[in-house]
């Protein structure tokens, strides 16, 4: 069942939201090579603590870490580890934040050092199908508008969409009805209407789309061995359009 956010919701909602865009902004000079993923880890815990909130990934589930870092080949779910990041890698940050009752995801990709031609196509693909996706949202729009952009937009130039996992209702709980795939067809799936708050969050790979899961029964990694790109955003529909609430004032950047 979806959970309809009241406007009073999604006020408090704002707060954890953008807290978790921070986090984000706050990690970025961090993300460089030689830094370990433990380390990032550290820091987005104890800024996320200090501002009164909890890390949701923590302990959900059985996972952990306060953040999941998929590195290349990774998809998503990746363990922070002693593993250092290095000169051309490309790093996904997910944090999500529990404040005042309810939770607010963002993800995003970083070039590590400096950023390799061929990978950072994919990043850019995968940024832009989000965004795209985003920019539909709105009540009498369907979740099926949503992944049809992203799959065009993904397969058109050449690559490939992960169908394992998908967006998320998001409120209370982390993860709430509906499901938001990033595959279908205009016009199908459920009708958007205000109040609804979700998360669209495209994993694009340059290669296949087939995964597999790593023996620490988290970690997903293309079975192709290829890179995968990820980017999230907390999106609520609004009477007239969306609001994307874990966007700061001012972010252009994605
Ligand atoms: N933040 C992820 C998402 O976008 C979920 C992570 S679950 C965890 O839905 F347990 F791995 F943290
Ligand atoms: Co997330
Ligand atoms: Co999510």
């Amino acid at each position: 069942m979806i959970q309809i956010k009241t406007d009073d919701d999604v006020e408090v909602m704002r707060n954890s939201a953008k807290l978790a865009a921070e986090v984000l902004l706050m990690i970025e000079p961090y993300v460089k090579p030689g830094v370990t993923t433990n380390r990032l880890n550290q820091l987005c815990h104890d800024f996320i603590v200090s501002h009164g909130a909890i890390p949701s990934p923590l302990d959900y589930r059985g996972f952990p870490k306060s953040i999941c870092s998929s590195i290349n080949e990774e998809i998503c779910h990746g363990i922070p580890s002693d593993r250092k990041l290095r000169n051309g890698d490309i790093v996904n940050l997910d944090i999500t934040t529990y404040l005042n009752g309810f939770h607010g995801d963002t993800s995003r990709m970083f070039y590590v050092g400096s950023a390799r031609k061929k990978v950072s196509r994919l990043v850019e693909t995968c940024k832009e199908s989000l965004q795209r996706a985003i920019e539909l949202v709105r009540p009498g729009a369907h979740l099926g508008d949503i992944g049809a952009t992203i799959q065009n937009i993904a397969e058109g130039k050449g690559y490939s969409v992960v169908r394992e996992f998908c967006g998320h209702g998001i409120g209370r709980n982390f993860h709430e009805d509906p499901q938001v795939l990033h595959i279908g067809k205009f016009g199908e799936g459920v009708e958007l209407k205000k109040g609804m708050v979700f998360t669209i969050e495209p994993m694009l790979n340059e290669g296949k789309p087939d995964l597999k899961i790593l023996p620490d029964k988290w970690t997903a990694v293309t079975q192709d061995g290829l890179a995968s790109a990820q980017f999230e955003h907390t999106v609520a529909v609004l009477d007239n359009g969306y609001e994307v609430l874990t966007r700061l004032n001012g972010q252009t950047d994605f």
